[in-house]
Order: C-alpha cells, then structure tokens, then sequence
C-alpha cells in the first residue's frame, strides 16, 4: 500500500462496530437462553473468528451485513466440536472461549495463527486449571487443549496483570462454578477499573448477578469484581457502538491536519476505553463529544474533532505511564505517531505488555518511526519519541492491524511518499480502513 500526505480530512462517518464489545456480544448471547439480534456487528476479522468457533460449538447463528442474530444455548450448553477451532489472529477470541469452554463437559482444541501461537496464555491457565479445568499447551502458549469440568470450583483470583481478557476469561468461567468467584485487579493509583470493563456491563445487561467494588488499600485502590455461578444469562438485544481503537486513527490525523474537521458518529466512550480522547486533548487536540447517549449499558457520543496547525500542550508533563496505560493500551502505536507531531514529543512508560500484542508493538513503532526519520529512544517498557520531521519511507506492519493503520497516519504527516508492507493486516480489526482514509481526504 502506498499512501502520500494529505493537506486535511473532512468528513462525517460512521465506523464499524467495536471490536472488544462484538466479541462479547456473540459470546454471551450464546450463553444465554433465547435468541440475540446484534445491530453493528464488528466487520473485522478478529470478530468473524468468534463467529466461526461458536457455530462449531453448536450455536445457530445467521447473518445479515453487520446484523447478526445468535441463538442462545446457555451457558454450558455447547457441543463438542467436530474440529480445532480456529481463533486466528484474534486473543480475545482464544482467552475469552477458554473461560466458555473450561466450564463445559467435553473436550476441545483452540488454535490461532503464528502471531496468536506465541502469545502468554498461562495467565489464563493457572487460574483455569485451579477452578478444576485441565489446560495442555505448548509451554504456555496455543495449541491449548482444554479439557472442560462442570461445574467448576469458584475463585478468588488476584490478577498478575491488567488484562480485561484475563479478567473476562475467568467471570466467563465463574458462570459455569460452582459459588461466588471473586477477581482482583492490580492495585492502581486511579479509581477508574484499570482495564476495559464491557464484560462487567453486558453481564450485568443480560442479567448476571455481578458485583463491582473498590477497595481503597496500600495507598490506592483495588478493584474486585464478583460473578454468583448460579446467575442464567437471559438473551436481550444488543447494540454496537463504533470501535473508538479505530476512532483513533482519524483523530489523530484530523487533530495534526489544518483545515481539518471531522465527525465520527455513534462512537463507544466507555471511560475504561477514552483515555486516549484525554490525553489527545491535554496536548492540544481540538476534540469535542457531542450528543452523549447511553446503549445497553455503554456510553455513546458523537467526536468531533477539529485540525490545528500547532498543537499547544496543557500537560502537566510529557510523559504517560502507570495505570492509565491499561486504558489506552491499543492507542499507543497511533499515540506513538502523534507525538512525532507535538512540541516536546512524547514519553509511553509502564507499557511492557505492548510486547505480547499481536506484534512487539514497542519495537515495531521504534524500527518504523526511525525508518521515518524520527527520533525515538526505546525502553524495555515503552519509548520516547521527539518532536520530529517525518519522511515518506518504506514501513513494516510486522503483521500486526495497529500498526499498519497507525503508519498509514503517519504517511499523511510526512514528506513524501510512504510504502507499509503488509498493509492488508488492516482487516484484523478494520477492513475499510484504507477506503475509509481516502473518502476523508481533501
Ligand atoms: C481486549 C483487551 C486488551 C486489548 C485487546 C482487546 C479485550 O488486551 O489489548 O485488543 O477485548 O478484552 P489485554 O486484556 O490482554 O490487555
């Protein structure tokens, strides 16, 4: 894919649906009794995975354009699987359908692509296999062959990192044990849940007994989630909001680009997913939330986002880590972009789990800024890049969505033309991205 700069964006859209809520959508519909129409289904390629294994667990589900609609089976009621399933590129697919599946009585293999065969899964299967589940992997990564119990024994589970899969995989898990299955999440400075909480929400949408609470201990807070195993799922229509991860991209571009103005409609602001909204702001992005709403629990608003020609940061300082990073974690490659953009760049600290993304999100953001001209330093945990002039160069997506999309950003900020190899890894999450970028363009 060859991109050239752009003089602004201009345009009002509606993206597709987010990615991190369609998975939920399709799977918990599936643990419920009776039927689901999901409106906005996400179109990205992660989602059609979920799709994919639930039809081989036995769930009817039918089709129509982003309208998907899902008959329930409960939640231990699936069958065994006549084959692997495939879980692709997608570890929200395989962490998540481990919790589904450690609770049912019967077997079953997950598979996934390269990228997904090397990712940690050990985080979920510790605590799996002490609810009475039986895990075998290869050393901690996929294949994981599953060997389901149920009911399962209830936990009360502190969790190493703040990983909403980790968290999502065991409330899942919960609902198949046998009492109250209590989840910890790392102790944090910030009093909002430190990782996305649509789990918590659309369990408690279709009726799930969960109990969220904060604990204030050790100078911060810890927050516990509890699921009651005997809570039945009733099925109730969903909808999608837009994904603000793909969001990001065209604030991010509008934000730089003079003459900018934008308005993506419908877009989800659940406050566990719009810290990048405030940091973008706090560095002088013009970005506006207009006509807020709220659907099945989630919050929803319009962005309007306006270009500048100077970015005048209101931060306090240039750096960002500690436990905001569980909250814009999938931003950060296109955060990495934008403070190549802002007067005394920008420092992402606290951020080593960008390591065990779909790529090495660290070192693919450091090799293609620098291949860009830009001055970057790179830590164990995060990078630091300055302000900087980019230059049109040939860029890698290391096979990984966020950063094909995030260097096609940085092509319409640098000096001529840019080539991203592997530019199709798009699809994983954004099929339209690149249509989507030129019907912007002025
Ligand atoms: C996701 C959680 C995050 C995020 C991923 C989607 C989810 O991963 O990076 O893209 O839908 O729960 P972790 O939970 O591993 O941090």
């Amino acid at each position: 894919m060859k991109i050239q700069p752009a003089a602004s964006l201009n345009g009002v859209i509606r993206l597709p649906g987010d990615k991190s809520i369609s998975h939920r959508a399709a799977i918990f519909a599936s643990m419920a009794t009776g039927k689901t129409r999901i409106e906005n289904y996400a179109t990205s390629a992660d989602c059609a995975s979920t799709l994919n294994c639930l039809r081989n667990l036995g769930v009817e589900i039918r089709q129509e354009d982003s309208t998907v609609f899902v008959k329930g089976v409960g939640a231990d009621g699936f069958t065994k699987p006549p084959r692997e399933l495939d879980c692709g590129n997608s570890g929200t697919t395989m962490r998540l359908l481990a919790g589904v599946l450690a609770g049912q009585n019967f077997d079953s293999v997950l598979t996934g692509d390269a990228s997904l065969s090397k990712r940690p899964m050990r985080r979920i299967i510790e605590p799996l296999t002490e609810m009475g589940a039986r895990i075998e992997s290869e050393n901690g990564c996929a294949p994981l062959k599953i060997h389901g119990a149920n009911p399962l024994q209830a936990i009360s589970y502190k969790l190493p990192v703040a990983s909403a899969q980790v968290k999502s995989c065991l409330l899942l898990a919960g609902l198949n044990a046998k009492g109250k299955s209590r989840i910890r999440n790392p102790k944090s400075q910030i009093e909002t849940p430190t990782s996305r909480n649509h789990t918590e929400l659309m369990l408690r949408y279709l009726g799930a007994e969960i109990e969220e609470s904060y604990i204030e201990a050790e100078g911060g807070f810890v927050q516990e989630i509890s699921v009651a195993g005997n809570s039945t799922l009733v099925a109730k229509d969903l909808k999608v909001p837009s994904d603000v991860s793909s969001a990001a991209f065209f604030i991010v571009a509008a934000s730089c680009l003079e003459n900018s103005e934008i308005v993506l409609e419908n877009v989800g602001l659940n406050p566990t997913r719009t810290a990048i909204l405030d940091a973008l702001q706090s560095f002088g992005a013009d970005i506006e939330v207009l006509n807020r709403n709220e659907i099945c629990n989630e919050v929803v608003g319009d962005v309007r986002v306006r270009g500048r020609k100077i970015l005048v940061s209101k931060a306090a300082s240039n750096l960002i880590g500690g436990d905001i990073i569980a909250n814009l974690i999938d931003e950060i490659p296109i955060l990495a972009v934008f403070a190549a953009q802002i007067e005394n760049g920008l420092e992402i600290r606290g951020a080593a789990e960008l390591r065990v993304k779909e790529s090495d999100r660290i070192a693919a953001v450091v090799e293609n800024l620098r291949r860009m001209n830009a001055a970057v330093e790179e830590f164990p945990d995060g990078f630091r890049v300055g302000k900087s002039s980019l230059k049109g160069a040939t860029v890698d997506s290391f096979g990984d969505h966020r950063i094909a999309m995030a260097f096609a950003i940085a092509a319409l900020f640098a000096e001529g033309e840019t080539e991203i190899i592997g530019a199709e890894s798009a699809g994983v999450s954004f099929p339209e991205f690149f249509q989507t970028l030129a019907g912007l363009r002025r």
